[in-house]
């Protein structure tokens, strides 16, 4: 793996109206967030539902305008970029979603929804060549070719999450950013498509960000992990470091759920006996407060910033590690 960066997120601030009790609120989806991707590398995102994983997914690919930030792809800021630039970094930064039951369109054949992205930037010089490329498109993710004539509803679920992926890697991308695309599948699918995703990162040299609230499904696959908690990276380090040292509370508390095969091992952690965090009412100082089995008197008035802990490029957003 080189050390290349790829893209590289700032301070991404992301906002939504939303309406509770009859009032007009502004919810703070993500609140600062800074990543980097390197060539060859995947980056897992963890966090609860609700931290604003998918957020910074949707915003990264455009589906969603940030307040405030910079993501720059290979150097390039994307926000506010010229539209054929703009439009070439798409083509390199593609997305599986969660649920490839609402990602794909029903009245459009499968191998239309593959050939998508090409068809918009005119990358196909011929019908045959467009063929050829679904055809072996939808081989390398483990479909037969003859379901390009074929609709959604025909397929299986891990069948249509297949197609989500091929969609994302036609023409092939840079980047791929998979927003838990294995959650909504059956548990008896989830390790197939989880391996065809490793399998393709390494043929198709792609770098990825694999967003799972599973820690041990992103351990399987990342390399580095960020673990979000409401808006914010509160630990980053080597999916090893975190897996087996865990420093931020918050994310001691996602290892210990982590299901063990015996379950009498199984640590109950904040995240199963705590209050769920709401956007509503964000505290004050660090958002973890509330539910940290550490928390001090600062911590309720003085959020923690991202510092350097360590060797290996952890960082960690406590006061009391
Ligand atoms: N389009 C939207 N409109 C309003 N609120 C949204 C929208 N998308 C996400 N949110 C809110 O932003 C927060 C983060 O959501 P999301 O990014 O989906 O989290 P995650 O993927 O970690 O579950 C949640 O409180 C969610 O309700
Ligand atoms: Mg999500």
């Amino acid at each position: 793996m080189s050390g290349d960066v790829i893209l590289d997120v700032r301070e991404m601030m992301v906002s939504f109206s939303a309406r509770r009790a009859g009032r007009k609120y502004r919810v703070q989806a993500v609140d600062g967030v800074s990543l980097s991707l390197a060539q060859g590398e995947v980056l897992g995102i963890v966090g609860e539902s609700g931290c604003g994983k998918t957020t910074v997914g949707r915003t990264i690919v455009g589906l969603v305008q940030p307040g405030s930030g910079t993501i720059k792809f290979k150097g390039t800021e994307m926000i506010g970029a010229g539209s054929s630039s703009l439009r070439a970094m798409r083509l390199n930064v593609r997305m599986v979603f969660q649920d490839p039951n609402a990602s794909l369109n029903p009245r459009r054949t499968i191998g239309d929804s593959v050939a998508e992205a090409g068809d918009i930037s005119g990358f196909f010089k011929s019908r045959a060549e467009r063929s050829a490329a679904i055809a072996a498109t939808l081989t390398g993710v483990g479909l037969n070719p003859s379901f390009a004539t074929r609709y959604p509803y025909e397929l299986s679920g891990g069948q249509r999450q297949r197609v989500g992926i091929a969609r994302a890697i036609l023409p092939t991308p840079s980047i791929v950013i998979a927003d838990e695309p294995v959650s909504a599948l059956d548990v008896s699918v989830q390790a197939q498509v989880l391996n065809l995703m490793m399998d393709l990162r390494d043929q198709l040299r792609l770098s990825m960000l694999f967003i799972s609230h599973d820690l041990g499904v992103i351990g399987q696959i990342s390399s580095r992990v960020a673990v979000m908690y409401m808006g914010r990276v509160v630990e980053q380090a080597g999916t090893r470091t975190v897996l087996e040292h865990p420093l931020h509370p918050y994310t001691r508390a996602l290892v210990a759920a982590i299901p063990k095969p015996d379950p009498s091992k199984r640590i109950l952690g904040a995240i199963e006996t705590g209050e769920p965090p709401s956007l509503f009412t964000r505290p004050h100082g660090c958002a973890y407060a509330p539910r940290c089995p550490i928390a001090s008197d600062r911590c309720l008035v003085d959020v923690p910033t991202l510092r350097s802990v360590g060797t290996d490029g952890r960082t960690i957003a406590c006061h009391n590690v």
